[in-house]
């Protein structure tokens, strides 16, 4: 054979290190890889935080040269919701499924306890979707649309001072789920002066608070070099305009006032330019990886954690998926078991409860119906009393009336006025 042939240069563990006598073609892998990610196409997903009006949607336009037609929020919501939109943008011959997610309300609530709540949530959920993809017998991980977020521009109100509390919750809340990029918006209200001030001390108040931003990778020599002054520059301090003015000869972004123009591409008016080459130009891919590398696998170690699985177990032996499973389903058939008992228990003695009740209410009715028996024994004797007087006194009257009849038949021509008094007497009695 031609490679075996030419020779073993080194033996290492268990492989051999052989030269080639000639090409094979191997070495077209990269061209292979890159066609098929050109023909795949690829996505980038962007959350903007800030405030309402600090200018999120300018930027975005202005980042990506393009009109997005974002509607202008209310100040009114009572709560911060998240608006998801998806494009498709296209450059040269690749094509770039962009999302783009606005937190809708963000800092306009009375109370802002909750303001991070409804972000960590999408974030996560987002995290779900690909989890559950993964975990699927047939998956479909290449075709289907990946949605997590692998950038976080947050964006900090220029007011000279320092971060908001709630700016540093949030980033706190957020620094190991997703990559955050810190940029002073509507830059073009700080003085130069100022705007070192400024930048400095969000930065000391970013480490103070020990919250992780996104940092530029320095282990490729290409970029390096860059991306380590690049980090020196954090947070870039941008301008966006929707506006084309004319400078020279060329048209350019900018936002005109009275006593100037602020060219949003003028490196010596903001950082934009250098949030385009970072962001877009120099470390996209890196955002891409960071977020499947670092925070994905971070909250799906987490959630398989958390359904029971683990890689290795007591005594430190490996636990294979087949045992884990095994052992989380004894686990859950004993915690079923114990549920089933306790809730038996809580039958019977509810049951018992209700036999205690029963017999009481029947022992009372028993009591009532005696008490009524008694009572009715008692009315009957009283009307059988008065049975047996009216019955006397009806006896009385009779006889009385029987000789009340025989002498007035003897005495009723001699003497009338005895008669008469007679029938006085009747007519009383009637
Ligand atoms: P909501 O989506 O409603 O929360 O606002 P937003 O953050 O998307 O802000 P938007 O981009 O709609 O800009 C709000 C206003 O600020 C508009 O009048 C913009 O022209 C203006 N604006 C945007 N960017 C800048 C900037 O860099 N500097 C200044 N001075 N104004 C800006
Ligand atoms: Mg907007």
């Amino acid at each position: 054979m031609a490679a075996s042939d030419a020779g073993r240069q080194t033996q290492n563990e268990g492989y051999r290190t052989l030269s080639l006598s000639g090409h094979v073609g191997f070495d077209s892998l990269p061209d292979q890889l890159v066609k098929k990610a050109i023909k795949q196409g690829f996505c980038f997903n962007i959350l903007c935080i800030g405030e309402t009006g600090i200018g999120k949607s300018t930027l975005m336009n202005s980042l990506f040269n393009a009109n997005f037609d974002d509607p202008v929020s209310t100040h009114f919501l009572p709560s911060v919701q998240l608006r998801a939109q998806t494009y498709e943008l296209q450059e040269s011959n690749v094509l770039l499924k962009l999302t783009i997610v606005h937190t809708v309300g963000f800092g306009d609530q009375i109370n802002k306890a909750d303001s991070c709540q409804p972000i960590v949530d999408y974030i996560d959920a987002q995290f779900e979707v690909y989890l559950q993809e993964e975990l699927k017998i047939k998956r479909s991980l290449s075709s289907c649309h990946d949605t997590r977020i692998h950038v976080c521009l947050y964006f900090i109100s220029p007011t000279g001072h320092s971060l908001k509390t709630l700016d540093l919750l949030t980033m706190k809340r957020l620094d190991s789920k997703v990559n955050i990029i810190p940029i002073i918006g509507k830059a073009d209200s700080i003085s130069k002066t100022e705007l070192q001030k400024f930048k400095n001390k969000i930065m000391s108040e970013l480490v103070g608070n020990d919250v992780q931003i996104y940092q530029f990778p320095t282990d490729d020599e290409t970029i390096s070099k860059t991306n380590n002054v690049m980090n020196g520059h954090l947070p870039f301090a941008v301008v966006g305009s929707t506006e084309f003015v004319k400078i020279g000869n060329k048209m350019v972004r900018a936002r005109q006032y009275p006593w100037g123009t602020v060219e949003v591409e003028n490196e010596n008016h903001c950082d934009f330019v250098k949030l385009r080459e970072m962001l877009i130009y120099t470390n996209m891919e890196d955002l891409r990886e960071q977020t499947h590398a670092r925070h994905y696998e971070l909250y799906r170690r987490c959630r398989l954690e958390e359904m029971g699985f683990r890689d290795i177990g007591p005594e430190n032996k490996p636990v294979s998926l087949q045992e884990a499973y095994e052992e989380k389903r004894h686990e859950f058939y004993l915690q079923l078991q114990r549920e089933e008992e306790e809730m038996r228990q809580r039958f019977v003695q509810r049951v018992k409860e209700k036999e205690a009740v029963l017999k009481e209410a029947e022992q009372q009715i028993q009591t009532k119906f005696e008490h009524r028996m008694l009572m009715n024994q008692e009315m009957k004797l009283k009307l059988e009393k008065k049975k047996k007087a009216l019955e006397d006194e009806i006896t009385v009257f009779l006889e009385k009336k029987a000789s009340a009849e025989l002498p007035q038949s003897q005495t009723s021509v001699s003497t009338p006025i005895v008669s008469l008094k007679r029938d006085k007497d009747r007519k009383n009695f009637t």
